[in-house]
């Protein structure tokens, strides 16, 4: 499942390194105030070079021996059952195409500096790497239970209800999450830990409401993307976030997760199938 996903990571021009080389110089002073300690340990772990975008095979040289994650060149989109099945095997789909020039500040799509400066040092940490791998087998028991469902319109109503609060649940941690370290706020979330602008006004701006990370609470959070965010979540550790993925998959077994509350994120068709046809190999 999901290698037909797998593409060879291009040979970049000089003028997309040049772009790697902007984002990450000005990234630098941003990451030592704002990110996390564990991000900021898995960057020097990982040696990136500030001048040129990495190659992977280099990226996973470092990496693997550490959680056993390996990050793999993916093409665009990749239907949600396949990313998060990936997760399981420790493999993370990362974009290998870089955003141009003249959009440095803002991308709806991740590219490989929002994948490799943004998530992938925190996957050389031994408990988020767990976390991540229990989110791909939440995807693996919401496919099983899809298969146990006979009346097509009852699996599609509760695979969409799933997933809306998986991706939620990962958009407030994964993506846009925040820490508590020594008293203060960090940012972990890799949204957060890639983007100039945001990084900082998370963390400081008065216009940001910040709360406890609740599980009960962010399965029914809606969430929208095309503007920085109003309201983020606080993890304690990643050993919390690890026993809460663990709850998400009790709750996803025992139909906690049927009903979550309307709005955001739309679920697409495509990642809808990819959790039907999961069901197939789920077992
Ligand atoms: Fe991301």
């Amino acid at each position: 499942m999901g290698l037909s996903n797998f593409v060879p990571q291009p040979l970049y021009r000089e003028e997309e390194h040049r772009v790697w080389r902007t984002l990450y110089a000005r990234m630098q002073e941003r990451w030592d105030r704002y990110a996390n300690l564990r991000y900021l340990e898995g960057m020097s772990a990982l040696h990136l070079d500030p001048d040129r975008i990495p190659r992977l095979e280099d990226v996973n040289r470092f990496l693997c021996p550490r959680t056993g994650f390996v990050a793999k060149p993916v093409g665009g989109y990749v239907p949600a059952y396949v990313f998060f099945d990936c997760l399981r095997r420790r493999e993370f789909p990362t974009t290998v195409t870089i955003r141009p020039a003249d959009q440095l500040d803002y991308l709806p799509e991740p590219d490989i500096f929002h994948d490799v400066a943004g998530h992938v040092p925190m996957h050389t940490d031994a408990a988020f790497a767990e976390a991540l791998v229990r989110f791909g087998e939440c995807a693996h028991s919401a496919a099983e239970l899809a298969g146990g469902i006979r009346d097509r319109k009852k699996r599609m109503r509760r695979i969409e209800s799933i997933l809306k609060a998986m991706a939620r649940f990962f958009w407030f941690t994964v993506e846009f999450g925040l820490m508590r370290e020594n008293d203060g706020l960090k940012a972990c979330g890799s949204g957060l830990l890639s983007s100039y602008g945001e990084l900082g006004h998370a963390i400081e701006s008065p216009d940001v409401e910040r709360v406890e990370l609740r599980l009960e609470d962010v399965v029914h959070q809606p969430f929208e993307i095309d503007h920085y965010q109003p309201l983020l979540m606080v993890l304690e550790s990643f050993e919390q976030l690890y026993d809460m993925v663990g709850s998400l998959e009790r709750w996803i077994r025992s139909g906690r997760l049927d009903e979550v509350a309307p709005g955001e994120p739309q679920i697409s068709m495509g990642d809808l199938k990819s959790f039907l046809v999961a069901e197939h190999v789920a077992a």
